[in-house]
């Protein structure tokens, strides 16, 4: 089982009784009796994905504690790849911010309050108004703050949109952005992580960029181990050969991309954030099915690389 550790901010985010039933060979097997076509499906991988839709309901003192919602603009720019504050300091007013898994908004809220500015004098100068921010998040968790705010900028300067996943929007609703970002959201939640990485580069405008991380993993450098002891990195991918494919590897076969990969020792576990810069149109994601999928915040995932 993990234990439970703070991150910088004692905002802890663990993985819930780790019941790791199935031996990853078995299930490589049974992945490879299949069809090579769909992810892999059973009884055990469906009862985490109802737990861990239980997770996102969690109101509360339900709500377990590594499932943190709330964390600030200032937590963001201290996890996420360099040059993220930078490029959100520099988005001219036209130009789109969406927060993938944005829990209550709050470093949109942030953004928009300036309690937390970016950028210089200069910046703030060129850029004038701020640019538009759009939340999504499967669960509603607005406060009262954030209507609040919303009511006092203008008409859809900052929206929230809810009770769907990434994989349900289509550009008719959301548009394109010139910054994605994803702290503990999708990325970290989904169990379609190839599909996830492939719609977040259809939003994402050419120039733009997506910053994201990962907790625990294989580092591009391979320094680090898992951090849990005779635990499993908590997400991992694997080619049909049962040998490991780096994360970073993965998202460096993306065509039409750049990628940065850098590992952060400072968060407890530490993070892998990455910046995936877009440069052309003609994006294909290397595809990969689920073999394992254990709920949690964030959940314990483990993926085939298909041929
Ligand atoms: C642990 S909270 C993180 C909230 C915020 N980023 C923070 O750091 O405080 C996870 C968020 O990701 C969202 N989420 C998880 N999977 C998602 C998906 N596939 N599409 C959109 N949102 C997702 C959840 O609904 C929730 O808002």
């Amino acid at each position: 089982m993990h234990s439970l550790l703070d991150d910088p901010e004692g905002k802890p985010e663990m993985t819930t009784p780790g019941i790791r039933i199935f031996s990853l060979l078995i299930l490589q097997t049974l992945w490879l009796g299949t069809s090579c076509s769909a992810d892999l499906s059973s009884p055990k991988i469906d009862d985490e994905m109802l737990k861990q839709e239980e997770i996102y309901k969690s109101e509360g003192e339900t709500r377990p504690e590594g499932y943190v919602i709330n964390r600030g603009l200032s937590a963001y720019t201290d996890v996420l790849s360099p040059g993220f504050d930078r490029a959100l300091a520099n988005l001219a007013p036209k130009e789109r911010w969406l927060d993938i898994g944005a829990g209550e908004g709050q470093a949109i809220l942030d953004y928009y309050t300036g309690s937390d500015d970016l950028g210089d004098g200069a910046t703030r100068e060129r850029r004038g108004r701020k640019a538009q921010a759009v939340a999504i998040s499967i669960e509603d968790r607005r406060q009262p703050v954030w209507y609040q705010t919303a009511a006092s900028l203008e008409t859809n300067q900052i929206q929230y949109f809810f009770n769907k996943r990434m994989r349900d929007y289509s550009l008719d609703v959301l548009g394109k952005f010139q910054v994605i970002t994803d702290l503990l959201g999708g990325f970290s939640y989904t169990d379609e992580l190839s599909s996830f990485m492939d719609k977040v580069l259809q939003f994402l405008d050419l120039k733009g960029s997506f910053y994201t991380l990962l907790q625990d993993v294989k580092s591009e450098g391979g320094t680090n181990q898992p951090f849990y002891a005779n635990s499993p990195y908590l997400t991992e991918i694997a080619n049909a050969d049962g040998s490991e494919v780096k994360v970073c590897s993965w998202l460096k076969s993306i065509t039409c991309v750049e990628v940065t990969c850098e590992l952060k020792t400072h968060w407890k576990p530490p993070v892998e954030a990455y910046r995936i810069h877009k440069v052309c149109n003609a994006v294909t994601v290397p595809a990969l099915a689920k073999i394992n999928y254990a709920a949690g915040t964030p959940p314990e995932r483990r993926f085939l690389l298909k041929k």
